[in-house]
């Protein structure tokens, strides 16, 4: 007797009906003794999504004092090249100066707090003046002028400058923290250090990028990208025939996490076993909100930036390698048109869903929210969040 068919089954798992296809190697995925989900099955109270008072928490004990990736260093590549970032309630300068270093300073002024710089670009006087009462500042953000300068109190003058912002370039990006207590960088990332630094960013090529504003809350973004079980739910025109998604390996690395994920068609072919990162999408999370998804010729990255408790933005970037071995230059291109045209696809697919929980997030019935093992990155990730805010 044929079983009827419930709105709740799984669609036929095309992701794992192509990995039955595909003549795969066993040795490349979890085996038993390996832990695929290392985290058991979880709760969480769906106010986490929605409280304002948990989100200003969030804002100052994680945003404030986390690293992430702000701009790529191809946007300040050449001296006086300078960005403005504005994300987060703050208004960021990052300067390429004369001498090849980096600098970040708060774009305000110190006499009476203007905007400093308006937009990105090139500063080809190598000095900004504030548009208010004219103080000049170099690019490391130091006053270098001030009009009526008698009629201040010398002292206040004194090196003068713009606040500073710790800022560090790595894997081709600029990362800021706004905390002086944070660790460095290397010491933040831990294992994602090695990770992320294998694949050689700093050698790549930014050439693609978008922005997408989101209705609901940051962390409902952040978990969206971080499990793969939706795939034949969710991506069925786009990945589920691709990623094999039911051979995902789950690594937690508090405060961050990763997971390897095998591609059909592709992974299998890998003469190194060993290599996971030659063998597989990997696909990193840099806590709070820094994700990497990353083939070994290229890969995407994108920043979540929360803008209230329920509004979000996220940057993304895809970054190409080198043309690889045995292709024409002209392939490549075409490679990666198509490469980016299909994230954004994937990107499309999982705003409708966030979108739409942002749509009932206010519901009587949004209550107690569970996760299973094979979302353990999302267990992972909200201890973190609890245990930061606390
Ligand atoms: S506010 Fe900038 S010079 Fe007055």
């Amino acid at each position: 007797m044929t079983k009827e068919r419930d709105t709740n089954d799984a669609p036929e798992p095309d992701g794992h009906a192509a990995a039955a296809r595909c003549p795969v190697d066993r040795h490349l995925f979890p085996t038993a003794e390996e832990k695929q989900y290392p985290l058991p099955p979880s709760f969480v109270d769906g106010k986490v999504y929605t409280d304002p008072d948990q989100y200003a928490r969030e804002y100052e004990k994680i945003f404030m004092q986390s690293w992430f990736p702000v701009c790529p260093s191809w946007d300040v590549q050449s001296p006086r090249d300078l960005v403005v970032w504005d994300r987060l309630r703050q208004s960021v300068v990052i300067t390429r100066m004369d001498d090849g270093r980096i600098a970040a300073w708060h774009n305000v002024c110190q006499h009476r707090g203007a905007r400093l710089v308006k937009e990105s670009g090139q500063c080809k006087a190598g000095k900004v003046k504030c548009p208010w009462h004219g103080f000049a500042y170099n690019l490391a953000g130091e006053v270098t002028n001030v009009p009526l300068r008698e009629s201040f109190d010398e002292a206040t003058l004194t090196n003068l400058r713009a606040t500073p912002i710790r800022a560090v370039e790595w894997s081709g990006f600029v990362w800021i923290n706004f905390s002086n207590d944070a660790p460095s960088l290397q010491e933040y990332l831990g294992d994602l250090w090695g990770e992320i630094g294998h694949y050689r960013m700093d050698g790549f090529q930014t050439r693609y990028r978008t922005t997408v504003e989101l209705h609901a809350n940051w962390k409902v973004v952040v978990d969206a990208f971080n499990e793969t079980w939706h795939v034949p739910f969710t991506h069925q025109e786009t990945l589920a025939g691709l990623m094999l998604w039911r051979d995902a390996k789950i690594h937690v690395c508090p405060p961050h996490s990763w997971m390897t994920l095998p591609v059909a068609g592709f992974t299998e072919r890998m003469k190194d076993k060993a290599d996971h990162h030659g063998a597989n999408v990997c696909h990193y999370l840099a806590f709070p909100n820094t994700i990497f998804s990353c083939f070994p010729t290229h890969l995407q990255m994108w920043t979540i930036w929360p803008v209230s408790a329920e509004e979000t933005i996220i940057d993304a970037w895809g970054i190409v390698g080198p043309v690889p071995a045995g292709m024409s230059e002209e392939a490549w291109a075409k490679q990666n048109e198509r490469d980016w045209a299909h994230f954004l696809k994937v990107v499309g697919e999982n705003s409708t869903i966030i979108n739409s929980l942002g749509t009932v997030a206010h519901s009587k019935g949004f209550g107690r929210l569970m996760f299973n093992t094979a979302e353990s990155r999302l267990t992972a990730f909200h201890e973190e969040v609890k245990s930061r805010i606390s």
